[in-house]
């Protein structure tokens, strides 16, 4: 059996940087609101011409440098965005196409703010079948271009960037015991009109905005987090004390605290990155382990926890050794 092994990861953020007080010079909210309801102090937003796969793409080649891997060494990209450039092709293929790598399989993966667990899943899946060996899997999202900015109760809280990781396949224990340890994916439909956009090719014909009941998302987010992290931990017979850093999706500062209560983690254990990055849905994970690997906080061979949820209600966690 084959394990996924992380070998590089990157980043790319718009710069573009937009604080609460400049928010708040054209909607009705204020800093000490969104800070103490979320922990959000600014996020990115990309400029008029750059498009999901611009972030992407960037992303990628910071992360495939830090692998010390060529793109013509990858034979699979995996890329999670709820925001694609267009309705069709996948952005994967566009941002294939700019790495020069045709002919490999490349596809975009849809769970919202869970898409970058749910893309490292089924790279990871791909791996253990035998049927890529080098596979980048990106987060990317341009939310900035669903959010209705005359709604105060969700243009305060989601920004743009892009995340990237290149996974290699090594036979079980070729290289230590570093790699994805599992992988937990769950999604309840039943939750749609709590987290969604009013619009699509198939209901609008327009793109649409993001309606959100943010309660009740809340609410949602912190018992489901709660259970698939422990699920996570149950799977691999280990105890919270086990990890040494949880990376979780960058939605809100009281979600995450409270994930980090329930596992009594310090929060010297969590990586943080809400305040300067809004919640930029599936790119969060992924720019908060680039940030926590880039400052030297994340080493070889720490055990990682990542976890997400997000619109469908979807919901999920990896747990890996880095
Ligand atoms: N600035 C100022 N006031 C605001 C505001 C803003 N940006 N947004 C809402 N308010 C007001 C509301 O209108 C309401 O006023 P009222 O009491 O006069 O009606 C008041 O603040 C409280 O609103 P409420 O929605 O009850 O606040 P809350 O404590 O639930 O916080 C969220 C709102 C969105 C921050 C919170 O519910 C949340 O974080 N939910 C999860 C969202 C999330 O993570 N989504 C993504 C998941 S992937």
């Amino acid at each position: 059996m084959m394990k996924s092994v992380f070998t590089g990861c990157g980043a790319y953020l718009p710069q573009r940087k937009v604080s609460n007080e400049e928010l708040a010079k054209t909607v009705d909210t204020s800093d000490e609101w969104i800070v103490a309801r979320t922990g959000i102090c600014n996020r990115h937003i990309a400029a008029d011409d750059e498009m999901t796969s611009d972030l992407a793409y960037a992303a990628a080649v910071d992360a495939l440098a830090s692998a010390g891997m060529a793109a013509s060494e990858l034979d699979l990209i995996v890329l999670a965005t709820a925001t694609p450039d267009q309705t069709f092709p996948a952005t994967a293929t566009r941002v294939q196409a700019r790495l020069g790598v045709a002919g490999i399989p490349a596809f975009d993966v849809q769970a919202v703010c869970s898409g970058f667990i749910y893309a490292l899943a089924v790279a990871d899946n791909f791996i253990k079948a035998g049927q890529a060996r080098n596979v980048l899997v990106i987060g990317a999202e341009t939310f900035s271009r669903i959010l209705d900015w005359e709604d105060r109760t969700t243009c305060v809280l989601f920004g743009d960037g892009a995340g990237a990781v290149v996974l290699r396949a090594e036979a079980n224990g070729d290289a230590g015991d570093r790699g994805i340890m599992s992988t937990h994916l769950h999604a309840d439909g039943r939750h749609h009109d709590k987290l969604y956009v009013d619009g699509g090719p198939s209901s609008t014909g327009t793109a649409g905005f993001l309606r959100m009941q943010g309660k009740e998302v809340f609410r949602h987010a912190v018992a489901n987090l709660a259970s698939v992290v422990r699920e996570a931990l149950t799977a691999n017979n280990l105890q919270a004390d086990a990890i040494d850093w949880l990376v979780p999706h960058q939605a809100n500062k009281r979600i995450i605290d409270h994930t980090a209560k329930k596992l009594k983690m310090p929060t010297e254990k969590v990586v943080l990155t809400v305040a300067e990055h809004g919640n930029t849905s599936a790119a969060s994970v992924p720019l908060a382990l680039n940030e926590a690997v880039s400052d030297g906080r994340i080493k070889q061979g720490d055990v990682i926890l990542m976890e997400a949820m997000g619109g469908g209600f979807t919901w999920g966690a990896v747990l890996a050794r880095w």
